[in-house]
């Protein structure tokens, strides 16, 4: 996959040329120690929105908000059908290797549900960057709970950018979409942040287990 989410969302090393910050996007930081490090931040990411593309994203989520049910869904079945061992991670459905019947899922349905009510949350908070930053942050730490790696984090925002762009039809513009990169592109520096953090408190360092295993054959307790 290419590296979709490309744009100027996060404050990355400025001497980084933009085929390292792609790659570094593209392989996250449980890739290598390098990026692990990074993931660590010391420093948080900036959202860099400007007030005009948070008003892109706000009037877009407008039109967007009644189709999130559905969005929610089509999203986690292209990730599926791109990345398919991110269905290891979840307990509720990963034998599902049917993705026509895991589409009537409930439990999908759930999931993609609570991903698209972050979304919300956060498309509300982008004018308090300190709460946004914070919903984040947790999130990220809750998917080392759920030993869901950040290498797949962005392959979400360009999935949801994917499955938005019919629903918005002309509405969708290359700024719209822009600014829904850059909004994702924050989010997922964020949650990368929270969930090294995690893993650094924990002791555990799961993104190297997950990658020597392959895919982490335990099912998570959720
Ligand atoms: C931008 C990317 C993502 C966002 C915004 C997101 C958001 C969420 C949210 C809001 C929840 C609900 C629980 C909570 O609030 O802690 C959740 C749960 C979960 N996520 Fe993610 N997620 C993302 C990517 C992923 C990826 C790539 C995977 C798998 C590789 C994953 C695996 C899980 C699992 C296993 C759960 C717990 C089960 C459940 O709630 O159904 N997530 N995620």
């Amino acid at each position: 996959m290419g590296c979709a989410l490309s744009g100027s969302g996060v404050v990355q090393d400025p001497t980084a040329s933009e085929e390292k910050r792609c790659s570094l996007a593209e392989d996250g930081p449980d890739s290598g120690e390098e990026g692990q490090r990074q993931g660590d931040g010391k420093a948080p990411e900036a959202l860099l929105l400007s007030e005009a593309q948070k008003a892109l994203v706000q009037l877009s989520w407008e039109i967007l908000h009644k189709d999130i049910a559905r969005v929610g869904v089509i999203v986690f079945i292209r990730l599926f059908e791109t990345h398919p061992e991110c269905k290891d991670a979840f307990f509720l459905f990963r034998d599902i290797d049917d993705l026509q019947q895991l589409k009537m899922s409930r439990e999908l349905q759930a999931h993609g549900l609570r991903v698209m009510s972050f979304i919300e949350k956060s498309v509300a908070r982008l004018e308090q960057e300190e709460k946004l930053e914070q919903l984040a942050f947790e999130l990220g730490r809750s998917h080392f709970r759920y030993k869901a790696p950040p290498k797949y984090y962005e392959y979400v925002g360009t999935q949801f950018i994917q499955a938005v762009q019919p629903i918005l039809k002309e509405e969708w513009t290359p700024e719209v979409e822009k600014a829904w990169e850059t909004l994702f592109r924050y989010l997922v520096a964020t949650m990368r942040r929270g969930f090294y953090k995690e893993e650094k408190a924990s002791g555990v360092n799961l993104s190297l287990s997950l990658r020597r295993a392959g895919a982490d054959k335990t099912p998570n307790k959720i």
